[in-house]
């Protein structure tokens, strides 16, 4: 059976994490899950993000499903970087998918966008890009300071998302590749960009392709996002691309998302697109919709298409049976899909 290392988290990570477990352990019986305790809490207690011990044994597990990391109690970027980016590199987890349904029930401020319409995915790249963390500041804190970060793209790093991209679009009924990127002014990666994309584009005759700069594709998103099937795009631009995604199909969250290491030479993981929400945090407001199907995903990446699929139709359910603009109870929301799973 499956073994599962949960990472919790910070702010709301813990309220929807113990939701998205209720329910992981309810369709998949004898699922092996275990809680590590990483986040704010252990940082403030013991001066550690992730020791080294703690990777390893992430990394013996089948998958990681995460919650959410983040505290304004602790600097920006030590746990985001420290733990959460740490994971994704050090798994080679390339391929941030991150897939958006416009589900029956759900609101959407697009007026002209009805459920069903709007059924994408961005294919994010996932280990490179402004996220690689090269750069520094130059005379800190003087008048004189420079701060650079520099974009790190590799012909490797490009080419295995796009190829990943291009099959995903292949096994969807669509067949349609979006590059996105910004190769008006990055010059030197996007052109590494779109000559990859061009060259593997040869191999899929059959796959319709077109390219679009970040600034109209966000423009595109949310004014006619019914266009967009696949889409593939650089590490930054697919986090913005992804939270204007969620947006326009119910809520940041509804959005579910895989780290996914395709090689399967680490573990996968699997976390709502959303933070820890401080705004929210301890109130027992926080949708577990996000975390919930990000269950989903690790089902499906773990080869149980059939949980997978009870999980995804609970949650579709749930969300078809809700009032707009009624108040919402996470460990409710949980406890009803946990049900609806085991019927
Ligand atoms: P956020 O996603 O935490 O919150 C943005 C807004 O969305 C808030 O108003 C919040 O209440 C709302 N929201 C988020 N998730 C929700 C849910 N499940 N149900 C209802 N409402 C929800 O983004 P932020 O405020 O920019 O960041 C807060 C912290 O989280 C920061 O420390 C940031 O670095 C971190 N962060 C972590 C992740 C991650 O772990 N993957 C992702 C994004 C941000
Ligand atoms: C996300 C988050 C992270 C990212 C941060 C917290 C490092 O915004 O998962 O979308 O930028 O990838
Ligand atoms: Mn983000």
């Amino acid at each position: 059976m499956a073994r599962i290392a949960v990472v919790a988290g910070d702010g709301i990570g813990p309220e929807v994490v113990a939701q998205a477990r209720k329910v992981l352990e309810t369709v998949l019986p004898g699922i092996e899950a275990t809680e590590y305790d990483l986040g704010a809490a252990r940082y403030h207690r013991t001066g550690e993000v992730l020791p080294d011990s703690v990777l390893d044994e992430l990394g013996q597990h089948d998958a990681i499903l995460l919650g959410a990391v983040g505290d304004p109690s602790v600097p920006s970027g030590v746990l985001e970087r420290g733990l959460l980016l740490k994971l994704r590199f050090a798994f080679d987890q390339y391929v941030n998918l991150r897939p958006s349904r416009l589900w029956p029930g759900t609101t959407s401020p697009l007026a002209n966008a009805k459920p069903g319409e709007i059924d994408l995915v961005v294919v994010r790249e996932g280990t490179e890009s402004l996220y690689a963390g090269a750069g520094g500041n130059l005379h800190k804190g003087t008048p004189a300071e420079v701060a650079t970060e520099e974009s790190l793209n590799t012909r490797h790093g490009v080419e295995r998302v796009v190829r990943d991209a291009f099959a995903r679009a292949a096994a969807r009924p669509r067949r349609k590749l979006t590059l996105v990127h910004k190769n008006n002014v990055l010059t030197h990666a996007g052109d590494l960009w779109a000559r990859t994309f061009n060259e593997v584009a040869a191999e899929y005759p059959d796959i319709a392709t077109e390219y679009q700069h970040v600034d109209a594709a966000a423009m595109f998103l949310v004014t006619q996002p019914q266009r967009y099937d696949v889409i593939v795009t650089d590490n930054l631009f697919g986090d913005i691309l992804t939270d204007v995604a969620a947006a326009i199909t119910g809520g940041i969250g509804l959005a579910a998302s895989g780290n996914i290491n395709p090689d399967r030479r680490y573990p996968s993981m699997f976390e709502p697109v959303h933070g820890s929400a401080p705004d929210i945090a301890g109130k027992g407001l926080a949708d577990p919709a996000a975390a919930v199907l990000s269950v989903g995903l690790l089902l499906e990446h773990l080869g149980h298409p059939e949980a997978a699929r009870r999980v995804t139709d609970a949650v579709a359910a749930e969300l078809a049976g809700r009032t707009p603009g009624a108040p919402l109870r996470t460990d409710e929301v949980g406890d009803r899909l946990a049900a609806a799973v085991s019927a």
